[in-house]
């Protein structure tokens, strides 16, 4: 009989396979200095472009004194134990209230982390007879929840509404079968991408089709729609979403999430959601902060203001050099560029050490092979200068991607990752 460790001893899986080239540089990096858009990097100062601190309220002066002051009143641990049994108090609540009123819906409910609450309360909404469809392109988070799922579930194309029609009539004709419901999954913003999803189009489509909208709008969240409400109230349908999510983890810089919509099933939630039932409450420091940053959401539209002026900046300004930035509709910017992976880390190894420019690379398998994937994320801690001088580096680097300096340079790293250049 096998032991269970010999597959791991074998096959490190898809990412770690590349550690012993990769660790420490492309993945695990090691950032250092207060969250902002100049940290170092191995002793350097790097314009960071990777961290999704949207809004700059990571290192808020303000916000950090809250922080500050609720770890000094309450420590790490109150309250203890789940909601549901003693980690239940009143600025829980407040905070529930506070944020369903941000993002318009008559009640929410608090998740311990974005990733884990999107499994539960996926879980939680259906049943065995219910039926998903879901965005093929979808965060790990969606695809997890969906994994838990013991009924039926389709993929559509990424933001093909054809497709998402085909398999809305699929899912109909499979649900009226089973007698069970239609759950719907979308992201506000695809993350790697930066594309709004569908959502208006979806909306539109409940007139023919019955199912009910559960949105991930982890990046739409503060930095969508007039007030921030994420990218429901940027396509003017947030009333339509029956479940609106977001993490924390982006422009409220922190750690944490929520759930909301109609107050009779987040009353279902509160009562069915299992990360929530058997897991201690969201710290209070992190409630204590989250409430200081929604109301810098609310009160400071500047922050948002900026933000958007660096996105325009960086967006129209990669276009204007003839970059290739796909079809972003957010602040999400990807640069698209072609070469091996060998040559997309001699690049970002240029970019890093020789321009001072610091951001994510994506590459194969999560995009086609032959595409180099540079994402970069705007926020309102950036400046114009930082913008330009970004813009000059990644002009030199396609220069030098194009006249096969990465190629060249590439080659004892693709020798040693036994991969032809
Ligand atoms: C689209 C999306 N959903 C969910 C999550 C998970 O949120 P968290 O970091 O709070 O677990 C993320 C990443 O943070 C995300 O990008």
């Amino acid at each position: 009989m096998k032991d269970l460790f010999d597959k791991i001893y074998k096959d490190k899986g898809p990412l770690g396979k590349w550690a012993d080239q990769a660790e420490g540089y492309f993945v695990f990096p090691k950032l250092e200095g207060p969250i902002s858009n100049r940290m170092k990097f191995q002793g350097k100062e790097v314009i960071t472009w990777s961290i999704n601190d949207y809004l700059g309220l990571a290192n808020n002066e303000e916000v950090r004194k809250v922080d500050a002051e609720a770890a000094l009143a309450y420590g790490s641990a109150y309250p203890m134990g789940a909601r549901m049994m003693s980690g239940h108090t009143d600025l829980h609540e407040q905070l529930q209230n506070e944020l369903a009123a941000f993002v318009k819906k008559e009640a929410a409910y608090l998740l311990n982390f974005g990733y884990q609450g999107m499994v539960s309360t996926i879980d939680a909404l259906v049943n065995k007879y219910d039926v998903i469809v879901y965005d093929v392109d979808a965060h790990a988070c969606i695809i997890d929840g969906v994994r838990l799922h013991q009924g039926k579930r389709f993929t559509y194309k990424h933001n093909d509404m054809e497709s998402i029609e085909k398999n809305l009539m699929r899912a109909t004709k499979m649900a009226e079968k089973t007698g069970g419901g239609i759950l719907l999954i979308s992201e506000g913003v695809f993350g790697m991408r930066g594309e709004q999803g569908r959502l208006k189009e979806i909306v539109a489509l409940k007139k023919k089709y019955n199912f009910r909208l559960f949105v991930d709008d982890a990046h739409g969240f503060g930095t969508l729609g007039a007030t921030g409400a994420g990218a429901g109230e940027e396509q003017g349908i947030q009333d339509d979403i029956d479940v609106y999510f977001a993490t924390f983890a982006k422009s409220m810089a922190s750690t944490g999430a929520f759930i909301a919509g109609d107050k009779e099933i987040m009353d279902f939630l509160k009562y069915n959601l299992r990360s929530q039932m058997f897991a201690k409450s969201l710290q209070m420091q992190l409630v204590v902060g989250a409430l200081k940053r929604l109301d810098m959401l609310r009160t400071m539209p500047e922050l948002k203001a900026k933000l958007w002026e660096n996105v325009n900046a960086l967006q129209s300004g990669l276009k204007e050099r003839g970059f290739n930035i796909g079809t972003t509709q957010s602040c999400v910017t990807p640069v698209y560029l072609k070469g091996s992976i060998p040559e997309a880390m001699a690049l970002v190894k240029d970019l890093r050490e020789n321009y001072g420019i610091f951001c994510s690379i994506v590459v194969y398998p999560v995009i086609p092979k032959g595409l180099i994937l540079l994402r970069l994320i705007p926020t309102a801690t950036h400046t114009l200068e930082d913008v330009e001088i970004t813009l000059d580096a990644f002009s030199a680097i396609r220069e030098r991607l194009e006249n096969g300096t990465y190629k060249r340079l590439s080659a004892a790293v693709a020798e040693a990752m036994g991969e032809a250049v």
